[in-house]
């Protein structure tokens, strides 16, 4: 299979990872509340829309509007490309999962997406309970990033990671079935240095750096400073 790289739009990442996501490929984003995700996720759609690839961002807790105001703020204009028909910005509420699988084909088929983004995978798995069967849940899970690499879109599926805790995802079992995990930091009571650091914490068929970076947030969106 060829390895053909997106650009992550985040500069100073892509040369950790060879270049960037493999193509098609899914990658689980975690971190605490306000590290970043969202800017993330979004500096990485409007990366592809000024290359020419299409995309999607799926809200699930987020209305629609918040998102498009985030990247508003960071200069990325998403109304632009909506207007174009070249983006599609959602807030959804489902019943289930099968009902956000249908959402996001018909969503990624209607504007030829390249790129994708569900906001989160955490709020999407909040109808399971740990107790349920993990054979039924890690399967759904899978299913999900099956249909997006059917669709051959390159995706970042947000995980929320509850303050103090060292997991990766809500239930433990979405970090098997992705391809890649990049997990963002926010250390709080520091002075001085940067609070904010990314890992790369898997990243499949990809000889990546496995330092702790830094990382900030400026007027132009997340970069990456040298380790
Ligand atoms: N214009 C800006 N310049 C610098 N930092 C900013 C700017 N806008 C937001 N931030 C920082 O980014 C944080 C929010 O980032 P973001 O919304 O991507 O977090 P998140 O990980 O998605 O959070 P949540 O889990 O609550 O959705 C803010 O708390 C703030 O620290
Ligand atoms: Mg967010």
């Amino acid at each position: 299979m060829e390895k053909e790289r997106i650009e992550t739009g985040i500069p100073g990442l892509d040369k950790l990872i060879q270049g960037g996501f493999i193509k098609g490929s899914t990658i689980l984003l975690c971190g605490t509340t306000g590290t970043g995700k969202t800017i993330f996720s979004c500096q990485f759609i409007w990366h592809g829309l000024e290359k020419g690839e299409n995309g999607v961002y799926l809200a699930l807790e987020e209305d629609k509007e918040s998102i498009i105001k985030c990247a508003q703020d960071f200069g990325w204009d998403f109304k632009k490309y909506i207007n174009q028909k070249k983006l599609i910005v959602e807030s959804i509420f489902p019943s289930s999962l099968e009902e956000i699988k249908d959402t996001i084909r018909e969503f990624i088929r209607r504007v030829n997406a390249k790129r994708f983004v569900l906001d989160s995978l955490s709020v999407a798995t909040m109808g399971w309970k740990e107790s349920e069967s993990i054979p039924i849940i890690r399967r759904s899970i899978f299913e999900l990033a099956k249909t997006l690499k059917d669709l051959q879109v390159t995706s970042i599926l947000i995980s929320e990671i509850p303050e103090g805790e060292n997991k990766l995802s809500r239930l433990g079992i979405e970090e098997f079935v992705v391809d890649g995990i990049i997990r963002l930091h926010y250390l709080e009571f520091t002075t001085g240095d940067i609070p904010r650091s990314l890992i790369i914490r898997k990243m499949r068929r990809t000889d990546h750096e496995t330092d702790i970076f830094p990382f900030e947030i400026t007027e132009k969106g997340i970069v990456v400073k040298k380790g």
